[in-house]
């Protein structure tokens, strides 16, 4: 039997550091407010120019490419997930593609926000699987410090998130004893504007009608994106926070009990628990949830803040670079998000 196994793994956090006093020249803020709620004391924001999306994605990647004992050339899929691309679009993967002089490969781009790595985890290890590729490269990489309210008005959700990329590379395995076991993925919709970022998009505001339903067809083109949207701060993320919270202490248990009753284990089996980093409190609860211990956990929240999509791959490889994971050992990653959208993957690393 095929399966995926990670092969190598990198990371990549830009050096500059911003730490809670430093953004109280912002906004109106504080430091114990923000640790106490949300456990962040500083995070990293991307050089203004020369660091992008991609450029982080790549240097992960390099890492992860050159630990899997594999080079650019070889990589037959790119699987890519952001919800702070370059562009609107083409989207990252090609840019990576480019960036790395890979083949002619297929580059797929995820949006599915905070569980977005664990969602491109799961499209790589089908194709690996079915033995379509041998060497994909999955990254989750945010700039999410380029397109933040950093007004009093957007502090609830500025104050959380930073920037930074991981990658992993796939390869198949036909050893018993190793590689990812199963993946879980769900989403509900319902809830989808609770945590978004609306413009620029073409809803065209239709869930909030009246706003705009005087506009006439030539106005329609202005739609996608209007100085009222900016005026409005609509083309900066909008969070609902305690209704995520809500949700998110109740399917983060959810889907990593989901994972182990598929492969009859229990969270006691756990070596390293790795919950995507949306808020220390959120996986404390889930931790004491599961009752494990605080060596079954990887927290790194508190130095890089939220960065969606790349947080999971980040905390994963600084674990297995601090010796946390050894070859074996049974990893849990989770993930809970914008759409909302929630996962988990187990492996035997
Ligand atoms: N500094 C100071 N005060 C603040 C800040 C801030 N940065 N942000 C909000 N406040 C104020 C609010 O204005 C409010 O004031 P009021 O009581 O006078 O109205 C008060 O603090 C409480 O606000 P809440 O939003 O209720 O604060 P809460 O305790 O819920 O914490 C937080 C907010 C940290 C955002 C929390 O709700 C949370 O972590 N939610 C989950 C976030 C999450 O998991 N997101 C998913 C990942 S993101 C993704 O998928 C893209």
């Amino acid at each position: 039997m095929i399966r995926s196994r990670i092969a190598g793994i990198g990371m990549y956090v830009p050096s500059h550091v911003v730490t809670n006093q430093d953004l109280k020249k912002y906004m109106d803020t504080s430091d114990e407010w923000i640790q106490e709620r949300t456990g962040i004391q500083e995070r990293r924001y991307a050089h203004r120019t020369q660091e992008t999306t991609t450029t982080m994605a790549v240097e992960a990647a390099r890492v992860a490419i050159e630990r899997a004992g594999t080079t650019p050339q070889d990589i037959d899929f790119i699987v890519f997930a952001t919800l702070s691309p370059d562009y609107y679009f083409p989207g990252c993967g090609v840019l990576v593609q480019r960036a790395m002089k890979m083949k002619e490969i297929g580059a797929l781009d995820v949006r599915n926000q905070c569980s977005g790595f664990l969602y491109a985890l799961s499209v790589a290890d089908q194709f690996i699987r079915t033995g379509t590729y041998k060497n994909i490269l999955v990254i989750g990489s945010e700039k999410h410090s380029f397109g933040l309210d950093f007004s009093t008005r957007g502090r609830n959700v500025s104050v959380i998130f930073g920037d930074g990329a991981g990658a992993v590379v796939l390869q198949p395995t036909e050893d018993p004893g190793r590689g990812i076991l199963s993946t879980h993925l769900h989403s509900d919709g319902e809830s989808a504007e609770i945590l978004a970022m609306y413009n620029p998009g073409t809803h065209a505001n239709h869930w909030k009608e009246e706003t705009y339903a005087s506009f006439d067809d030539a106005e329609i083109g202005q739609m996608f994106f209007s100085h009222k949207m900016i005026d409005d701060g609509q083309v900066f993320p909008y969070m609902d926070g305690p209704a995520v919270f809500k949700k998110a202490v109740v399917k983060f248990p959810e889907v990593i009990m989901e994972a182990l009753h598929a492969n009859n284990l229990a969270p006691s089996d756990i070596r390293m628990l790795i919950p995507h980093q949306a808020n220390l409190r959120i996986s404390q609860f889930v931790q004491h949830q599961l009752r494990l211990s605080d060596d079954q956990v990887h927290n790194n929240i508190q130095k890089y803040g939220n960065t969606t999509a790349a947080s999971v791959p980040i905390a994963l490889c600084e674990a297995w670079e601090a010796g946390k994971i050894k070859e074996g050992d049974l990893v849990c990653l989770a993930a809970f998000g914008s759409g909302f959208t929630w996962a988990s993957a187990l492996l035997r690393w």
